[in-house]
């Protein structure tokens, strides 16, 4: 349940972006500067995040439960599970190492999270933008392991019984995976491209104002 809040609010959060740098860096500053942030994201984040990790192994290696005669979808579900978990988790370790580690043993600035972000996520070679596509991979797998755990959670906690109800959860947990992948996907391509797809300012052409506020013309 915190890695679930977490994940909302992480993409929420970074899809500030879509406004341009002003109001990301704003969100950012927001952040840093609650007052127990430390020790929020030791119980909120980092602590539930190793325990998940730690146990998801042990349940994998554990033999396959019987689902009895709803088992088929329910398998496949399982094993899009542990695919896109496994995913989840090296998307996860790069991009820690992206920021975390940067931040903690060479003291990364957050406001210098834009500059490196956006530089990454626009790093081509071979005209293709390897790390924005890795982001998109990973984001997708995250979002898709989340809505799973949606519905495999309303299900073994027993919380939804008949068919009917398992698949309106279904419908449910996969409309929130879908509105989560299109905000990640929007920010990472916007932080690729510099586009914010009509739904902020433009981040490559920032508009000249003079001293009244009105537009000017760029000099040439
Ligand atoms: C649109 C895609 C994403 C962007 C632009 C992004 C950006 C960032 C940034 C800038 C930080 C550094 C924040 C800090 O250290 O204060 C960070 C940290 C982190 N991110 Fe992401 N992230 C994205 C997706 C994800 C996803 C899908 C996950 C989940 C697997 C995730 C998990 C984390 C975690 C656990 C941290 C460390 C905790 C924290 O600093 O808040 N991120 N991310």
């Amino acid at each position: 349940m915190p890695l679930g809040a977490f994940l909302v609010e992480h993409l929420w959060a970074n899809a500030s972006v879509l406004g341009g740098r002003v109001p990301y860096d704003r969100t950012v500053a927001e952040l840093q500067r609650l007052p127990v942030l430390p020790l929020l994201e030791l119980i909120g984040i980092f602590l539930p995040l190793g325990f998940h990790v730690i146990y998801g192994v042990v349940l994998a290696r554990e033999p396959k439960q019987n689902l009895g005669s709803d088992g088929y979808a329910r398998h496949w579900l399982q094993r899009a599970q542990r695919v896109t978990g496994l995913i989840a988790l090296v998307f996860l370790l790069a991009h820690l190492w992206e920021f975390r580690v940067q931040k903690w043993l060479f003291s990364m600035a957050p406001t210098n999270f834009y500059d490196v972000m956006e530089s990454h996520m626009s790093w081509t070679k071979w005209g293709v933008p390897w790390i924005a596509i890795g982001y998109l991979i990973g984001v997708g797998a995250t979002v898709s392991y989340f809505a799973n755990s949606l519905f495999q959670f309303g299900v073994s906690w027993g919380w939804v019984k008949s068919l009917r109800a398992q698949k309106r959860l279904v419908l449910a947990s996969a409309s929130v995976g879908a509105f989560l992948f299109v905000l990640g996907a929007l920010t990472v391509m916007s932080m690729a491209s510099g586009s914010s797809f009509g739904l902020g300012r433009s981040m490559t052409a920032p508009a000249l104002t003079d001293c009244k506020g009105q537009g000017t013309a760029p000099a040439h």
